[in-house]
């Protein structure tokens, strides 16, 4: 079984959502004079095998993590896409999880001032996210994702299938941003997600792919309204600048990204509370059972005691001004008002 949604930004795409998706990609890309992958060493072994024929030509392999998202990387990626003769018209496929799909979007983009590319990623926080919305960019030394452009894929193929290989820290902390999603898009996504918590929990395919393409057709939706980040796509960040802050302190890499981000969602909610902005007093202790259920943190309580760390409020508030979704140096937050409705650009008061 397989969905495809739309992506109506310019110009428009297809993200496929299912299982045994790999095998199709071969025959997507077949016009191409020339097709190369781009992966990491964990996946590679794991599923380019899956990729048929595209498996037996050029394929480049980078080591996996976050250290792979920088210029020395990316030079790399290109100086080999030119020692293997690949012209203007030749097409990259990324698999492998955020990090692949944000490198080689920006080796697409710069290959010989642009060529095509398509995103398989296998990983769930490039399925719900990374994958979809044309976002690409290496690391610099001062920060994250500072050198990139906008370069939507030709197709994205979310095989869920692959995501039985992923580390489970890996796998949870995906799934805070699958929680995110249904946070914003609604009363029934939200309903769906605390029905199939459990099969989630298990990775059960038909779960799995259900919460995939939800989350896809919410980023879907708002990546069409505002491609660039203008506006209505800054909702995404919900529970992101809190988030960015735990990570910052921590150290990158201590606390996986969507753990951080909903212990953000649940700061996020109190901080609505606080503020009135919240108009569902039930709201929050919804989404903490939920996030419990899902093995994520409700709260910075719940997050210190599960890490066993301190978040000090200075800090967090030092932290949260580096932000670099703030306007103007003030911090700006994406508040909760009810299932489906934030507020973007709240003012932060302080804790
Ligand atoms: N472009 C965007 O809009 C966007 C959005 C969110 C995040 N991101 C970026 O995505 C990156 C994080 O993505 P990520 O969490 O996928 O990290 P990642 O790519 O580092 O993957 C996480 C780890 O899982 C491994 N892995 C991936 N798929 C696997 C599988 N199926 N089986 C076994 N192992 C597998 C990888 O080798 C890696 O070790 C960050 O750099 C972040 O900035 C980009």
């Amino acid at each position: 079984m397989s969905h495809t949604l739309r992506v109506e930004t310019e110009p428009p795409y297809d993200v496929q959502v299912g299982e045994d998706l790999l095998g199709r990609v071969a025959g997507f890309v077949s016009r191409y004079s020339a097709v190369a992958v781009v992966s990491d060493e964990n996946v590679s072994p794991l599923y380019l095998s899956r990729l048929g024929e595209l498996a037996k030509g050029t394929v480049v392999r980078v080591r996996p993590g976050e250290a792979s998202k920088s210029f020395a990387t990316l030079e790399r990626v290109l100086n080999e896409l030119i020692a293997a003769k690949l012209g203007r018209d030749a097409c990259l496929v990324a698999l492998g999880g955020g990090v692949i799909g944000d490198l080689c979007g920006l080796a697409a983009a710069l290959y010989k001032r642009g060529v095509d590319f398509v995103q398989c990623p296998t990983s769930l926080l490039a399925q719900v996210d990374a994958s979809v919305g044309g976002k690409t960019a290496v690391n610099l030394p001062l920060g994250k994702n500072l050198a990139g452009v906008f370069q939507q894929p030709l197709a994205v193929f979310a095989d869920v299938t692959t995501l039985a290989t992923l580390p489970e820290h890996e796998y949870v902390s995906g799934l805070g941003e699958v929680l995110k999603s249904a946070l914003l898009a609604g009363e029934d996504d939200l309903a769906a997600l605390e029905a199939s918590a459990v099969e989630l929990v298990d990775r059960e395919p038909e779960a799995l792919e259900g919460a995939v393409l939800r989350s896809v057709a919410l980023k879907a939706r708002v990546v069409a309204e505002d491609p660039r980040e203008l506006g209505p796509r800054k909702q995404l960040n919900l529970g992101h600048t809190f988030g960015h802050a735990i990570e910052h302190i921590a150290g990158f890499g201590v606390v996986p990204h969507g753990v951080a981000v909903a212990a953000g969602i649940g700061m996020a909610m109190e901080h609505a509370s606080k503020l009135g902005v919240l108009q569902d007093g039930a709201l929050p202790e919804r989404v903490a059972q939920l996030s419990r259920q899902l093995g994520l943190p409700a709260s910075l309580l719940d997050l210190e005691e599960r890490f066993d760390l301190a978040f000090p409020e200075a800090q967090l508030v030092e932290s949260m001004g580096f932000d670099k979704k703030n306007d103007g140096g003030e911090v700006r937050l994406v508040l909760p008002v009810r299932a489906g409705e934030v507020a973007v650009d709240a003012h932060f008061g302080g804790f």
